[in-house]
């Protein structure tokens, strides 16, 4: 057992040298893991060690038993999902987080962690262009953002009666988004006690954006049929396309009809540091909340999400809670970010996202999400120009939705199973690791250019992989 700083210090140097080897050997891993379920498990004692075993030991281990059974997040050539970036700068953040150990559930319990997070909830305002009358809040995770938002306003909806008497009987809280909107706001809706039923899925327009005349019928409906419209959440970068709400249109009937909006930006929110993004954020001042997760696209590792609020008296009312032991001399007078979402206990993510913010500076990210959204052009350009790929929706970000169509395919079942295995094929190369998506029936293949370290060159490599890979499948399949 490591019991001194010395000891520490030798571990940490080795640590240190192995994480730099890390990142410098990380383009040779597999991008993909490719073990089997059960595998890893397989490999790890059923019984914990009675006995202290030396860092090295542990260390080898983690090199034979866990090193494959990783699937690298942080490669290059990882263009699946959204991306959950990290940086040199977070990591080393992350090291002095844990050495802390704080527990900021309280200003008292850590001054620092308190204002370092109100300092640079307030800094993110300016960088991304958000509302100035704003509060923001880190929370874990854009799940979770997403639950305090329905809550608060379940409890605006109801005068704060939910959290004192329970959910009043036969309620009909109605709550509304896109079907293409996140399984978080699904989850939230079933947690929060609104009941799965009500929540309405209004329809998209051919860009898979919320079509706001639905929502508007939808609400309209919902009222003469005694329903209460309590809360609509709004996507900006739906997770299967990187669709975009109609947020002015969505905010303007929110207002009519006195309705909480939420808007979850979840991976898109980091491109509004650019100008020219913003139009997509246009009508943002008339959301009640926000989230965006710096754990996604801002280089810092996960989790950091970023929780906006207009009025946070309301999100602190639903929430507080104190027990004798919390209770403080500086209350009231000092931010206590426990009274702001779930858990008690907090760990200090401002650090890295400070460590972040000053390392790459504002200019700094704001070249590299450039260079992110410059490499999806040139990908869809690509694929706009192939006789055999089809765009399936539009490239507003930095996602690419495309899918292979040999022309003489024409059967939407075929396409669709071709598809499938292509994609199975490129991720079991090793080489390189996209997701997929259905839009509109059809299965999609999705390539995300926004890794931290990525380079133009990765997206062609790619790109190669993917016209060779599809070539030797429809050889294989058709041809042969
Ligand atoms: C649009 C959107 N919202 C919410 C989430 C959930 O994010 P988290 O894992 O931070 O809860 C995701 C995850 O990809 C997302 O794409």
């Amino acid at each position: 057992m490591i019991k001194d700083p010395s000891e520490f210090r030798r571990e940490a140097h080795r640590m240190a040298d192995r994480i730099a080897d890390y990142f410098e050997e990380i383009g040779s891993y597999p991008v993909k893991s490719q073990v089997k379920p059960g595998e890893i498990l397989s490999l790890l004692p059923e019984q914990p060690p009675a006995l202290p075993e030396e860092i090295q030991d542990i260390m080898a281990d983690f090199e034979r038993v866990i090193m494959p059974g990783i699937t690298h997040w942080q490669h290059p050539d990882f263009h699946a999902y959204f991306p959950a970036n990290s940086s040199y700068a977070s990591v080393l953040a992350e090291w002095l987080t844990a050495a802390l150990g704080q527990q900021a559930m309280i200003w008292e319990t850590s001054p620092a962690a308190t204002e370092l997070e109100e300092r640079v909830m307030q800094w993110m305002k300016q960088m991304f262009g958000l509302p100035l009358h704003w509060t923001g809040v880190l929370q874990d995770t854009a799940s979770a953002s997403t639950l305090a938002a329905l809550l608060t306003a379940r409890e605006k909806c109801t005068g704060f009666i939910t959290n004192s008497e329970g959910f009043p009987s036969a309620s009909g809280l109605r709550i509304y988004a896109s079907t293409e909107t996140h399984s978080s706001i699904e989850k939230a809706v079933k947690i929060a006690g609104f009941g799965r039923k009500n929540l309405v899925k209004v329809p998209v327009d051919k860009n898979f954006a919320l079509d706001a005349e639905a929502l508007e019928q939808a609400i309209r409906r919902d009222l003469s049929e005694g329903f209460t419209p309590c809360c609509v959440v709004a996507t900006i970068g739906t997770t299967g396309s990187t669709a975009v709400d109609p947020v002015r249109k969505t905010g303007e009937i929110c207002r009519k009809y006195h309705v909480w909006l939420h808007i979850d930006a979840a991976f898109a929110g980091t491109a509004l540091i650019l100008p020219e993004m913003r139009h997509f954020a246009d009508g943002l001042e008339l959301a009640d909340s926000y989230v965006f997760n710096p754990h996604k696209w801002m280089f810092t590792n996960f989790d950091a999400s970023a929780y906006y609020v207009s009025d946070p008296e309301l999100l602190i009312r639903t929430f507080e809670i104190l027990p004798e032991y919390l209770k403080t001399r500086t209350r009231g007078k000092v931010n206590d970010y426990r009274d702001w979402g779930v858990a008690l206990g907090r760990r200090f993510r401002a650090l890295k996202l400070w460590f972040v913010i000053r390392n790459f500076g504002t200019e700094g990210i704001r070249e590299t999400v450039r260079k992110h959204l410059e490499m999806a052009s040139w990908l869809s350009e690509r694929i706009g120009e192939s006789d055999d790929f089809t765009l399936m929706a539009p490239v507003n970000f930095s996602l690419v939705c495309f899918r292979f169509t040999p022309s003489h395919i024409r059967e939407a079942e075929h396409l669709n199973e071709l598809n499938q295995e292509l994609l199975a094929r490129l991720n079991s190369s090793g080489k390189l690791y996209l997701s997929h998506t259905l839009l509109n029936g059809s299965y999609c293949l999705r390539m995300v250019t926004a890794q931290t370290y990525i380079g133009q060159h990765h997206v062609e490599n790619a790109w190669k992989i993917i016209l060779e890979t599809s070539k030797k499948l429809n050889d294989e399949k058709y041809m042969g």
